[in-house]
C-alpha cells in the first residue's frame, strides 16, 4: 500500500477535540501517517465548529487558501458541526472538498475512507437518524495525563439560540460498562485525570439494565484506583441534581469545580431562550453548591444581546455575577444561527450595544476575579503539572479548581515534573492566573 498521510485541524469544544483524537486513531489504524502541515498531507481534514458565525467562517477561510490545490491529488474533508449544518452545500461552495461528514456518522468513518480511496469525490455522512455513539479502541490521545471520555452524545434540549441539536443529533448515552472499561483501561496505562464529556452530561442515562444516572457514574469513575481527578463538562442547570452534589462531596477525586452555564440572569430572557429554568431555580443549585461539604469553584457561560434583552435584563445578569461570584466565565455576543428558533425573534439588539454589554460584563467579572484570586495568595494548592515555560523558568500547573498556577521548583528543569501532583504555595495573583512556588520540601 502506498504511504498515505493526513493532517487534521480542530475547531470548537472539547467534544470536537476528542472526536479528532478518535478520528486520528482510526486513520492511524488504517495505515495513514499524521503530518504537521496541510501542504505535506494527502488527506486534509477540518473538524469544524458552528456555534457562532465567526467559528463557522474559519473553515471556509482555510478551504479558500487551498482552492488552487484542487485536482492535484490532495483530498479535502470537512467534519463536525459545519459539515452537518451545511451538508452537500459545502461541495458547491468549495468544489475541491470530497468528504462532508457530521459527528453522528463517524462510526462509518472506515467505510467512508474506503470510498475516498476508491476515487469517490462526493462522500457524505449526514444522517442524524442514529442510535450510535462513536466508540473506538483506536483513540490517539493528545495529552499523556488527562484523558477525555465521551459518556453521552447529542442534545435533546432546544435552546432558542443553539445549533447543537441540529449538528449533533439526539442524545445517546453509552453503557456504563463501556465507560467504566475505558476509564479502567486509562488508569492502567497511567492516566490520572479523566474528563467526562457530553453536551449535557447531567442527562446521562445508562441504557443497560444497571440504569445508572450521571451521579452514580461520576461516583464510580472517581473510585477507580489510580484516578486522582475527575472533571465533567457540560452541565445543564435543569438536569443538575442534588445527588450530583452529594456524589461530589463523597468522592474527593471529583474536582472541586462546577461549570454551570446560566446564559442570562433574567428569568424573562431565560424563558425566551427556552432554557427551562428560572433565575431562582438556577440560584437554588448555586446554593446547594455553596452549602456543600466541600468548597466548589463555580464558572459559567453568558450570552449578551439575545433578541429582546433590555437594559434592565442585562442589569439582572450583572447583578447575578455579584451574587454568585464566579471564578471565571465565558461570555459571548449572541450570534444568529441557521435553523434556530431565535432567528424569528424580534427586537434584535444592535451590534454596538451587544459589544458595549460584553465589555461591561467582562470588566465586572475581571474585578471579581482579581479579588477572588487574591484571596488565594499565601495558601497551598495541589497542581497537576501540565507544562513548562522555559523562558520564565516556570512550571505550568492546573489546580483541582481548574485554575492555572505557574510555579518555580528548585533544582528541576527539562520534563522532570510533567504529570506529577505537587503542593504549590501561591505567592502572586492576577485576573486569570496564579503564580507560586513549590511547597514540596526538597
Ligand atoms: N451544551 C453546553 C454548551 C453549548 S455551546 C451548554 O448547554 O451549556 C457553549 C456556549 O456557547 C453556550 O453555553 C452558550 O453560552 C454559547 N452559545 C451557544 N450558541 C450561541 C449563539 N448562537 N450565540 C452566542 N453564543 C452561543
Ligand atoms: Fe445547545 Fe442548549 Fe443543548 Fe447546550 S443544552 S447544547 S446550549 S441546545
Ligand atoms: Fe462547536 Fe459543535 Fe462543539 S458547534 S461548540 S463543535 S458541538
Amino acid at each position: 500500500m502506498p504511504s498515505k498521510t493526513f493532517y487534521i485541524e480542530t475547531f470548537g469544544c472539547q467534544m470536537n477535540a476528542h472526536d479528532s483524537e478518535k478520528v486520528t486513531g482510526t486513520l492511524l489504524s488504517q495505515g495513514y501517517a499524521q503530518v504537521e502541515t496541510p501542504e505535506a498531507a494527502d488527506l486534509v481534514l477540518y473538524n469544524t465548529c458552528s456555534i457562532r458565525d465567526k467559528a463557522e467562517q474559519k473553515v471556509f477561510n482555510r478551504l479558500q487558501n487551498f482552492k488552487r490545490d484542487a485536482g492535484k491529488g490532495k483530498i479535502f474533508g470537512v467534519l463536525g458541526c459545519v459539515a452537518q449544518q451545511e451538508g452537500e452545500k459545502i461541495f458547491e461552495r468549495a468544489p475541491h472538498v470530497s468528504l462532508v461528514a457530521g459527528s453522528a456518522s463517524y462510526t462509518r468513518l472506515g467505510e467512508m475512507l474506503v470510498q475516498l480511496e476508491a476515487g469517490n469525490r462526493r462522500v457524505t455522512g449526514l444522517s442524524l437518524d442514529t442510535e450510535d455513539t462513536f466508540d473506538t479502541p483506536f483513540t490517539r490521545r493528545d495529552n499523556p495525563h488527562r484523558a477525555y471520555i465521551t459518556i453521552i452524545e447529542g442534545c435533546d434540549k432546544s435552546c432558542a439560540y443553539c445549533v447543537v441539536p441540529f449538528t449533533r443529533g439526539p442524545e445517546r448515552s453509552r453503557t456504563s460498562e463501556s465507560v467504566m472499561a475505558e476509564a479502567r483501561g486509562l488508569a492502567e496505562t497511567g492516566y490520572t485525570e479523566i474528563q467526562l464529556l457530553g453536551q449535557n452530561v447531567n442527562s446521562y442515562r445508562d441504557p443497560s439494565p444497571a440504569a445508572w444516572d450521571f451521579a452514580q457514574l461520576l461516583a464510580r469513575v472517581a473510585e477507580i484506583p489510580g484516578i486522582r481527578r475527575v472533571r465533567y463538562t457540560t452541565s445543564h442547570p435543569r438536569d443538575f441534581t442534588r445527588s450530583i452534589v452529594d456524589a461530589m462531596d463523597a468522592n474527593p477525586a471529583v474536582c472541586d469545580h462546577v461549570h454551570l452555564p446560566v446564559q442570562s440572569g433574567s428569568t424573562r430572557v431565560l424563558a425566551a431562550m427556552d432554557r427551562q429554568y428560572t433565575r431562582d431555580e438556577y440560584m437554588r443549585r448555586i446554593e446547594w453548591l455553596k452549602n456543600a461539604k466541600r468548597h466548589y469553584s463555580l464558572t459559567t457561560d453568558i450570552i449578551v444581546g439575545f433578541p429582546g434583552e433590555t437594559a434592565e435584563d442585562f442589569e439582572q445578569t450583572l447583578e447575578l455575577l455579584d451574587q454568585v461570584q464566579y471564578d471565571s466565565l465565558f461570555s459571548f455576543k449572541y450570534s444568529p444561527r441557521p435553523n434556530t428558533a431565535a432567528l424569528r425573534m424580534e427586537d434584535v439588539v444592535p451590534e454596538e450595544e451587544k459589544q458595549r454589554r460584553l465589555v461591561v460584563l467582562q470588566e465586572k467579572q475581571r474585578a471579581i476575579q482579581i479579588r477572588r484570586n487574591a484571596e488565594l495568595v499565601g495558601g497551598i494548592l495541589e497542581v497537576l503539572v501540565e507544562g513548562r515555560n522555559q523562558a520564565l523558568g516556570q512550571w505550568i500547573g492546573r489546580t483541582s479548581c481548574n485554575r492555572t498556577l505557574n510555579f518555580t521548583h528548585p533544582g528541576t528543569n527539562g520534563t522532570g515534573l510533567l504529570g506529577k501532583y505537587l503542593p504549590v504555595r501561591v505567592t502572586r495573583s492576577g485576573p486569570n492566573s496564579l503564580v507560586g512556588e513549590s511547597a514540596t520540601v526538597v
